[in-house]
């Protein structure tokens, strides 16, 4: 028995995770596997009642969930930061959900931007720090709102952080067995002494992994192989701030926010699962969202909880009803946000 923490939270996050319930329940039915779901409200609506962002006590709760499974962080009428520091950023840091795991997967039938690319050149998986780095909020304000303000926001990187991060990577690429290799993107020409601690650890730690081919990449210079050779790829280990940045670039080449969906792991706590496309206040409540990033971060919730064949499973359906969608963008799949649940839930093969 799973207890799956459900954090539905703002605008279409309630309605794609029904999608991704649906489909875990359809996955007891079939699997020998047990959810019980438990809900919370955190998000902007019981911000603006309340003020209050995470109630006392709320993360020492979430360490007793096997699991939590968010939708969607963001509301149109609070002001940007809160939320996102107070819920999000709060819940990956005092879990300690120290990798953001992203896979870019071009699934067959989903466009890509990208001309003369298809499923066989778009698969690799970004492995991004998510405790440290530029947003470890260390910094502040001297002056502020005078002509001599000073605004200082401190890249953190501990040789520890930076560790079980590259560690983790290495440890993932091998698990997976697809190329074998491992790109570490960073700026060491210019942050010579964060991205130094970084080149030096994943030198040291790459002894380890002699069956792991290694590369170095710039991040600028990703952004434009990620466009031209994607198939260069298969991990990608980065920081915090250029994982956020350039997994917004995979999710535009795997098809677009409908289908990407990112997994914060603490390997040895409570992980937390999320589609990474954000709360899309102009598409909520209109049964228009795609589900599909949602009900892939169950799929990959299923994957780290060990339940591989029933991931497996997930996955298989999700393509079979890829296969059958106009489109991956709100409102021009052909099939409504629930329909597409029920599809991805009826295609569940043992
Ligand atoms: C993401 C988001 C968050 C981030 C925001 C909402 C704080 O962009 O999950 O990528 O920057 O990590
Ligand atoms: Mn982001």
């Amino acid at each position: 028995m799973y207890s799956i923490a459900v954090l539905p939270g703002d605008g279409t996050g309630p309605e794609v995770i029904a999608q991704g319930i649906k489909v875990l329940k359809r996955i007891s039915a079939h699997f020998n596997i047990q959810f019980n779901f438990k809900e919370f409200d955190f998000g902007g609506e019981l911000y603006l009642k309340t003020g209050v962002t995470l109630p006392d006590g709320a993360v020492e709760g979430l360490k007793d969930f096997d699991a939590i499974y968010l939708g969607a962080i963001g509301h149109p009428e609070v002001k940007p930061g809160i939320l996102e520091t107070g819920i999000l950023l709060k819940l990956r840091f005092d879990l300690d959900q120290y990798i953001n795991l992203r896979p870019i997967k071009l699934y067959p039938n989903v466009e890509t931007p990208l001309a003369n690319k298809g499923p066989e050149d778009i698969d690799f998986v970004v492995v991004r720090e998510n405790t440290e780095g530029l947003y470890a909020g260390s910094g502040g304000f001297l002056k502020k709102g005078t002509p001599d303000e000073v605004a200082i926001q401190e890249m953190i990187n501990t040789r520890r952080g930076v560790e079980r991060c590259i560690r983790y990577a290495f440890e993932y690429t091998r698990k997976r067995n697809k190329q074998k290799k491992l790109t570490l993107c960073a700026k060491t020409n210019v942050l010579t002494y964060a991205h130094d601690l970084w080149m030096r650890t994943f030198t040291e730690l790459a002894e380890d992994y002699s069956d792991i081919e290694t590369d170095y990449a710039h991040v600028d210079a990703i952004t434009m192989w990620m466009v031209k050779n994607p198939e260069w790829f298969d991990v990608i280990v980065t920081t915090n701030m250029f994982g956020d940045i350039i997994t917004d670039l995979g999710a535009m080449i795997q098809g677009g926010m409908g289908v990407a969906a990112g997994g914060n792991i603490n390997p040895k706590g409570v992980s937390m699962f999320e589609p990474i496309g954000g709360s899309a206040p102009k598409y909520t409540g209109k049964n228009t969202i795609n589900p599909i990033a949602a009900i892939m971060a169950a799929q990959m919730m299923l994957e780290i909880l060990g339940e591989d064949q029933a991931a497996e499973a997930v996955e298989e359906s999700v393509v079979k009803t890829i296969g059958k969608l106009k489109s991956m963008s709100a409102g021009q799949m052909g099939y409504s946000t629930s329909e597409i649940g029920d599809m991805v839930s009826a295609g569940i093969k043992t």
